[in-house]
């Protein structure tokens, strides 16, 4: 390969990285989910891509279609997701979950469709706890001693309890994943634009590093700070 690894520095490498929304069915024609385009994680992929890795989308509900070049799985719910990231986390040097999981999801799931019934009281939803596939990941990859970046992703707005990177922190910690790259939803930010500004939390403990620009450039800033771990775990 004649091309400086300084411009691929992540040629040879396998990158998984989840995007989109999952969505939780309640019959066969409804479903709970959430408002994630997909747009940070096609442009981590993207940006996986241009470093020169082989890149894994585990798409579930994308509103932007995948780049030419990726490996393709397409999934639904949040347990669809933990399955094929389970899967897919064996033999990837790089997980980032970029996806926007559940947290739950109907405790039924109607074979049918609901009716609305004059004789019967509106129905109620059950919800029960999805499980935290970040958290898993994190667990299978210690049992197994393997060598692999794990990277979540987090918005917060921050409230009366916490600000943004208190509450960043703790996560960072709960979830023990090596970089957590928080969203500041919220402060001086619009919903629907382009653009997004982040700080990078490390677990090593390195400085958090602040990101903004379009996604394109926070998916760019991310994969080098990736690289950037990778070359210092293995030299
Ligand atoms: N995540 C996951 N599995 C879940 C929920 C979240 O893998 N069931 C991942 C997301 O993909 C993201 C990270 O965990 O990378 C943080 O997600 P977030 O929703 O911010 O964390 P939660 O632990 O669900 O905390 P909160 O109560 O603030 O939603
Ligand atoms: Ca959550």
């Amino acid at each position: 390969d004649a091309v400086p690894s300084a411009i691929r520095p992540l040629a040879g490498l396998t990158v998984t990285i989840s995007a989109g929304g999952t969505r939780e069915p309640l019959d066969p024609v409804r479903f709970l989910g959430n408002r994630s385009s997909g747009k940070q994680g096609v442009a981590l992929a993207a940006a996986a891509l241009d470093a020169g890795a082989r890149v894994r989308l585990l798409a579930a509900h994308m509103e932007v279609p995948a780049p030419a070049g990726v490996e393709l799985v397409q999934v639904e719910t949040a347990l669809e997701l933990r399955k094929a990231a389970l899967h897919a986390a064996a033999d990837s040097d790089v997980v980032i979950m970029a996806a926007a999981v559940a947290d739950f999801r109907p405790a039924d799931v109607s074979g049918t469709k609901i009716k609305k019934r004059d004789d019967v009281a509106d129905p109620v939803i059950n919800l029960v706890r999805n499980p935290d596939i970040l958290r898993e990941l994190v667990e299978v990859r210690d049992a197994a001693s393997r060598n692999q970046l794990i990277v979540g992703f987090a918005a917060e707005t921050g409230d009366a309890g916490g600000d943004v990177l208190e509450y960043a922190l703790a996560k960072l910690h709960r979830k023990a994943c090596d970089l957590l790259v928080v969203n500041q939803v919220g402060r001086d930010k619009v919903f629907g634009e382009d653009t997004n500004s982040v700080v990078i939390l490390s677990r090593a403990g390195s400085e958090p590093q602040e990101a903004s620009g379009s996604k394109s450039d926070v998916a760019a800033a991310v994969i080098d700070r990736v690289s950037a771990e990778l070359s210092r775990v293995v030299p």
